[in-house]
């Protein structure tokens, strides 16, 4: 064997995920790039290249303008850096609801094309099916119920999911119909607390939050809004930095320096060698 050969890193599997049920907490963050994913890999267990990436990244006002090709070029850049944790990427809107056949075929590529370990769906009334569908074929599958943001043309805004008696119940059969198709873990997303137990409490694999409370196996955030790279951010958020502030700062004294001609200065620059 090669001296030159590195060790060999062990990457988190999902049956680990799964395992976690009750115990430690599952520490989860989204990744969309090589050198945020190499930073957040020591700290997390799980990595979702989230196709929050399209608003995050991109600008667009919601989830639905996502391609597969974002996806994957994002997914590619993670797994490049992302030694350790899990990576799961999300399948965008229209790439798994028309058909199982259909989702089968884009998961397996975006599992070839990237390297990532599983996919994650959002799993409405239909999607239980495919999700069995894709785990019988070797694809592990992230669910994701409560708020889910692919359905915002039909759902009018990104609302709360459960505040009312006949949705808390929808939600938990949704969240049992995901976890009994073979989910290795489920994102719930925009619930009440108490939901959030119910759902944790009713399904034998993890539950990891967002904006759902303290209630579930484990916990996931958009980086850039816990980074606070954006001057509005849901309640759920804590900000753990002032990205933006910091952003502003540095670009304002770096136009400075070029406008006062302090920038570059002699140890910045390179000179020409002196003739031997
Ligand atoms: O796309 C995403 O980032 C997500 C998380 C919010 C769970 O789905």
């Amino acid at each position: 064997m090669s001296a030159q050969r590195q060790e060999a890193v062990r990457r988190i599997t999902a049956p680990e995920i799964t395992a976690r049920k009750g115990k430690e907490p599952v520490v989860c963050l989204t990744a969309y790039t090589a050198p945020v994913a190499e930073i957040l890999d020591a700290h997390c267990d799980l990595l979702l290249v989230g196709d929050s990436v399209g608003m995050v990244v991109h600008g667009l006002p919601n989830t639905v303008g996502v391609t597969m090709e974002m996806m994957i070029l994002h997914g590619q850049a993670v797994m490049r850096a992302a030694k350790r944790a899990m990576v799961v990427v999300d399948m965008p809107f229209g790439s798994y609801e028309g058909s199982k056949e259909t989702a089968y075929e884009n998961a397996a590529r975006i599992l070839k094309e990237t390297g990532c370990q599983a996919v994650k769906v959002e799993s409405g009334p239909t999607i239980p099916e495919t999700i069995a569908y894709l785990v019988r074929r070797g694809i592990p599958v992230m669910g994701h119920v409560g708020l889910r943001p692919q359905s915002v043309l039909v759902d009018g805004a990104f609302k709360a999911k459960g505040r009312q008696e006949a949705e808390r119940a929808r939600v938990v059969a949704e969240a049992e119909a995901t976890a009994d198709a073979g989910a290795f873990c489920v994102v719930v997303e925009g619930v009440a607390e108490a939901l959030a137990r119910d759902i944790t409490a009713a399904i034998e694999v993890p539950t990891i939050g967002i904006g759902a409370s303290a209630g579930c196996d484990g916990q996931i955030l958009v980086t850039d809004d816990m980074l606070g790279l954006f001057d509005w951010t849901p309640k759920f958020v804590r900000r753990y930095a002032d990205l933006r502030g910091e952003i502003a700062r540095a670009a304002g004294a770096y136009a400075e320096d070029v406008r006062a001609r302090r920038f570059p200065a002699a140890e910045e620059t390179y000179f020409a060698k002196a003739k031997g």
